[in-house]
């Protein structure tokens, strides 16, 4: 069941009227105001597919004053606004509940400046990921993120959820690498935290605020990021494991012998391996000689091909030797690469075409991650297919249980089980997707009732008639109408 249907409409919002849309036509024009049915459907829907909204408006703005005007006029009118970027977002937070204003800024996709002695890129919201990125590789740099949705994504949405990745081992989390933010507040106040600078300490950094806050506290116009430079020197290794503990060991290793050049370091189980091969088209097993319990990807990015390479093969004859690794092979050229990439990118994509999916994305101690998986496969049997992967070296696990159909049966095994073991290891229910819809009554699992209360507060001074991503993020219990 979807979890809008245990949401109730909030009473003090209004609904739009024809001199809504002729004021917003006046300010944005024709193009900026849709309405047509087949676009609002897709806006309409996330894309796992489960959340569906009503909304009968999405506007386009092509600057930080329209996203001022709409957002002034819409807090004044009390009309509830749910921003979305790519709509990639993997916990309902990205479309509407009800009839909220979907606003996107996928018009304000320029890149502002670049700088190549520093490397700091500062860019509209609505860039999308990947663009940065192929514009980053002509001048020679990288994005410090990337993932799986990067053809849809937009950098607003990245920095909105705090996005990790595939390289958050290397480069570390947003709260780093962003340096500054533009952003929009409900009642329009545009807030000119747009830094380009790598240590500011005049006061609080009101920025953090809005990485990680999926659009409830503002709406994020444009971004300043600090982007690494590109090396020439990137090698991926495709590798099996026999059991968990040897993964765990292999990260152990990893991190003390390859050192500075480990840029990430992925794992998925049979079973994930699996689901991927049996529905994702082109795709090979890399290691086709026997079954494995455990995959891992290994890259590493450096500056001397010889000397990384050098590092890598002492590394793979040592843990092939000492049998923590039981086959694996070095990717030959970029298309290879690619494959052993698409892979690991391609699960979520298999698991949507698997069926049902009931995702949890959670932070946990290594040592106890692969625990949570045998008890979940214990509870559920051959009722559905449990299946794990994620960001191994981040202890990010994402778990995510596989069915032909939602059943409430299932669901039961499932929950609040997941979120009590969790909380109980002092983990995070959320390690990357945020919160949304779909976890936003679950926030206690994670964080104390003293914190959860100030978060509320931040958000009514911000908000104060709640119009930004209602029932999203904090519970509905601490929003303001309720
Ligand atoms: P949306 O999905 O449109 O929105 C996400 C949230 O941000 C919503 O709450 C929305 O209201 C808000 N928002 C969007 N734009 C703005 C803005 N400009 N201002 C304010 N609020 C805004 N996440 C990870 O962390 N790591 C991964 O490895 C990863 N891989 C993924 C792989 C796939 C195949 C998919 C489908 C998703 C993946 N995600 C991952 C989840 C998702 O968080 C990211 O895809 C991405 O950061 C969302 O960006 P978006 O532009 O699509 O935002
Ligand atoms: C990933 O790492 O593949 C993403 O976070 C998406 C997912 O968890 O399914
Ligand atoms: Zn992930």
């Amino acid at each position: 069941a979807s979890m809008a249907s245990t949401t109730v409409r909030n009473p003090s919002f209004s609904v739009i009227n024809s001199d809504d849309i002729d004021y917003f036509k006046k300010i944005l024009g024709e193009s900026g105001v849709v309405q047509d049915e087949e676009k609002l459907d897709d806006a309409n829907t996330d894309w796992m597919r489960k959340q569906k909204g009503s909304s009968k408006l999405m506007l386009q703005p092509k600057s930080t004053q329209e996203v001022s005007q709409i957002l002034d006029y819409c807090n004044s009118r009390c009309l509830a606004v749910v921003p979305q970027g790519g709509n990639t977002g993997l916990v309902g937070g990205s479309v509407p509940v009800f009839d909220e204003v979907i606003l996107n800024v996928r018009g304000m996709n320029n890149i502002i400046s670049f700088d190549k002695a520093s490397g700091i890129l500062v860019c509209e919201a609505g860039c999308i990921l990947e663009n940065l990125i192929s514009y980053l590789d002509n001048e020679g740099f990288i994005m410090p993120l990337d993932l799986g949705a990067k053809g849809s994504c937009q950098i607003g949405g990245n920095v909105s959820t705090n996005a990790g990745g595939l390289r958050l081992i290397r480069y570390g989390s947003l709260h780093g690498s962003v340096l500054g933010l533009e952003a929009v507040l409900a009642n329009g106040t545009v807030l000119d935290m747009l830094g380009t600078l790598r240590k500011d300490n005049t006061g609080y950094d009101l920025k953090h605020l809005f990485i990680g806050s999926e659009g409830s506290l503002g709406i994020v116009t444009k971004v300043s990021i600090l982007t690494p430079p590109k090396l020439s020197s990137v090698n991926l290794a495709f590798l099996a494991c026999k059991d968990y503990t040897s993964c765990q060991k292999l990260l152990y290793q990893a991190k003390r012998n390859l050192g500075e050049i480990l840029s990430a370091f992925e794992f998925l189980d049979i079973n994930a391996m699996d689901l991927v091969l049996k529905h994702l088209d082109g795709l090979r097993d890399p290691l086709p000689s026997s079954t494995h319990n455990f995959y891992i990807l290994i890259e590493t990015t450096g500056s001397m091909e010889s000397h990384d390479k050098e590092k890598l093969e002492a590394f793979l004859l040592q843990v092939m030797e000492s049998g923590l690794v039981t086959d694996g092979v070095l990717s030959q050229d970029i298309n290879q690469a690619s494959s052993f990439w698409r892979i690991r990118e391609g699960i979520p994509e298999a698991l949507m075409k698997a069926g049902a999916v009931y995702k949890y994305d959670l932070s946990l101690p290594p040592e106890k991650m692969y625990d949570l998986v045998v008890e979940m496969r214990g509870r559920l049997g051959t009722e559905a297919n449990v299946v794990a992967y994620g960001h191994l070296g981040d202890g990010n696990l994402h778990l995510n249980i596989s069915a032909p159909q939602y059943n409430d049966s299932i669901l039961s095994k499932i929950e609040p089980f997941v979120y009590e073991w969790t909380s109980k290891q002092r983990g995070s229910i959320s390690a990357e997707h945020g919160l949304g819809l779909m976890k936003a009554n679950k926030i206690h699992y994670s964080k104390s009732a003293e914190t959860v209360k100030l978060m509320a507060s931040i958000k009514t001074l911000l908000d104060p008639k709640g119009i930004l991503n209602p029932y999203k993020v904090l519970p509905t219990s601490l929003l303001s109408h309720s």
